[in-house]
């Protein structure tokens, strides 16, 4: 049985009254919530990442809790939901917005609703402004925001059909009796912050400070950030429930680069390799640094293109991803070449010998050698060749190379800079750009307004 570590931050339990929080930190800046009730051992999960199922799961479980209600706030439009996925390994009821047309929910519940956790009530408030479909969770002493408030800021409505008039109105009717000591919980925090309290966000979100609707319409709306990269593929899994596939063709693959979609392409292959010809925006994380970096792997937009040379390496990072609960991967068939071929846009530097060039010469010297040692030094030497020649026969038979993955460590196969920057050779390849969601920076793309409104007038 494998051991698997997650690089899912945060997850420790807080106490609002007699209800137990636990806060799941996902390195895209998302946000996911395990409400239980210790007395009854009922929990709800809330806006579940894809990554993440296997964690809250693991909670639930390790809680002895049950799960009856898995809910999300809305369609999220910048990551995959895991509430698929969840929800039938606990026969739990999905809950969203009637409007959010998700398939597999069978609750959509009205403005005031409330479900129960054992005694304890949350209640559920239609806060439309991000989005149409929105909900927002209260319970006594806590407000799960989803994607109307955040820590310092407020939701984009730029995109599906969100308002930003409307959501000024839903803010402020939502938080108008509630009393400043009420704990906040967001729907994305880019900064690490978990949570913030009412009062601290009266007294210092701009925001909220903005009171004037036509003044904070007006400041919202100006300069809107790019669209959340893979909008459409998240939303359509999002709403309809469809697979990220395992494996995607190299010619959809090059359609999507042309329409801004690299930012999403994990190229797995060696710095030098990269340096050589690599897809403009990509980003470069190397297999065998490939576990070492899952957050990094992680903050990419889901879906994940992972691209090799010709796809063998990739399959085996998303084996290995896959063993660390990373979800949303999908492999591209013949790697770079085949993008390369099918006309798929690339840059090109300094040309570099192949890996498996590498091998074969390496492996051809070595037999030489054990001939050559057979010959002048002693007959048995042979057997050096002879293991050589067996090492190679075996990696033909399981696709896997020991001596590859020995060469690919070898320092001229690194790009230049990457030791120092622990990154990609001087792309910037695996630092989210725009259309991602960094881990601690609101970045373009994400579900959150990237600016802030102009000072009031007071502060002036
Ligand atoms: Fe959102």
């Amino acid at each position: 049985m494998s051991t698997t570590t997650s690089p899912v931050r945060g997850a420790t339990a807080q106490s609002i009254g007699s209800l137990k929080i636990v806060p799941f930190l996902h390195p895209q800046g998302c946000r996911t919530y395990l409400i239980g009730d210790p007395d009854s051992g009922q929990s709800l999960a809330l806006d579940v990442h894809l990554d993440l199922v296997k964690d809250v799961a693991d909670r639930v479980r390790a809680e002895g809790w049950s799960l009856p209600y898995v809910v999300d706030t809305h369609t999220h439009a910048d990551h995959p939901s895991g509430a698929g996925d969840l929800a039938p390994q606990f026969g739990s009821t999905r809950i969203a917005h009637k409007a959010a047309h998700h398939r597999g929910v069978a609750r959509h519940p009205d403005d005031g609703d409330r479900l129960h956790l054992g005694d304890q009530v949350v209640t559920i408030r239609h806060a439309p402004g991000h989005t149409p479909d929105h909900l927002v969770l209260l319970t006594d002493g806590a407000l799960f925001s989803g994607d109307t408030l955040f820590i310092g800021g407020v939701a984009r409505t730029d995109f599906l059909g969100g308002d930003a008039g409307q959501l000024h109105d839903t803010i402020h009717a939502l938080i108008a009796d509630l009393p400043d000591e009420t704990v906040v919980y967001p729907g994305h925090d880019y900064e690490g912050r978990t949570s913030t309290s009412l009062g601290n966000e009266r007294a210092n979100n701009p925001w909220l400070r903005l009171s004037d609707r036509s003044a904070f319409v007006k400041a919202l709306t100006a300069n809107p950030p790019p669209r959340p990269a893979n909008m459409d593929d998240l939303l359509r899994l999002n709403r309809e429930g469809v697979k990220i596939p395992d494996r995607i063709d190299a010619a959809t693959v090059a359609e999507r680069v042309r329409q801004g979609g690299a930012t999403s392409v994990v190229d797995v292959r060696m710095g030098a390799e990269y340096e050589s010809e690599h897809i403009p925006g990509s980003r470069l994380i190397p297999l065998d640094q490939i576990e070492q970096r899952l957050e990094e792997v992680m903050a990419v937009p889901a879906p994940r293109l992972l691209l090799c040379r010709t796809g063998n390496r990739a399959f085996m990072a998303r084996d290995t991803l896959v063993r660390h609960n990373v979800a949303g991967l999908s492999v591209v068939e013949g790697g770079i070449e085949a993008y390369r071929r099918l006309g798929g846009d690339v840059k090109t530097g300094v040309q570099r010998m192949s890996l498996e060039r590498q091998v074969r010469i390496g492996a051809g010297l070595l037999v030489i050698l054990g001939a050559l040692l057979a010959w002048l030094v002693h007959p048995l030497f042979i057997a050096f060749a002879a293991m050589i020649g067996a090492g190679l026969v075996f990696a033909g038979v399981t696709d896997r190379c020991g001596m590859a993955l020995v060469l690919a460590k070898a320092p001229w196969n690194r790009a230049r800079g990457e030791e120092a920057a622990g990154t990609a050779g001087g792309c910037a390849a695996s630092l989210p750009a725009a259309g991602g969601c960094a881990a601690s920076a609101p970045t373009a793309g994400g579900c959150a307004a990237t600016h802030l409104p102009p000072p009031l007038d007071s502060d002036a």
